[in-house]
């Protein structure tokens, strides 16, 4: 990487923006053959049924996070198969979180882990695709990602999920 390749980010990543969450748009074939294999799985699909933020169901969020930090990683030369998988599943869990339930309580602190569960049953996870899921949410979990790519996700995530709470407030 050049000293100078971070200049690209912004554009890339305005450019990526409008397909994240119409990811029926998106036309990067080397993308889609990585997050397809993981969309074909039922469990991923369940994803669908809840709601995220606002009007964003859970799937329509982590297309979004893999996308943007697909485009991210990639720009900048950095793991960009991990940061699209990692994407799609850094959420992977199945219940409403706002629903409450002592299997789910504390969701902030401990869906991390359960997503780390629920990728293993479906797929192998390397090293840093695992420690990207597991530290997504720091600080809130305390020990931070270990990866450049790890910290690009929880960055990404940050952003677009704080976006997708504002939308409430746009529509009133
Ligand atoms: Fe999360
Ligand atoms: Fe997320």
């Amino acid at each position: 990487m050049s000293n100078f390749t971070f200049l690209r980010l912004p554009r890339a990543m305005r450019q990526a923006y409008p397909c994240a969450y119409h990811p029926e748009q998106i036309t990067d074939k080397e993308y889609l053959a990585l997050v397809d294999p993981l969309l074909a799985e039922p469990g991923i699909q369940k994803m669908n049924d809840f709601i995220q933020h606002s009007d964003i169901t859970l799937l329509m969020h982590v297309r979004a996070v893999s996308y943007m930090t697909y485009t991210f990683c990639k720009t900048l030369g950095w793991d960009g198969e991990a940061a699209a998988r990692a994407g799609i599943l850094h959420d992977y869990v199945t219940y409403d979180w706002h629903v409450p339930d002592p299997s789910h309580r504390f969701h902030g602190f401990r869906h991390p882990g359960f997503a780390v569960k629920n990728s293993r049953e479906i797929t192998e996870l390397s090293a840093l695709e695992e420690n990207m899921i597991q530290r997504h949410m720091w600080p809130l979990t305390v020990v931070p990602p270990k990866y450049k790519e790890a910290w690009a996700l929880t960055l990404v995530d940050k952003v677009l999920a704080t976006g997708e709470t504002l939308r409430k407030y746009q529509h009133q």
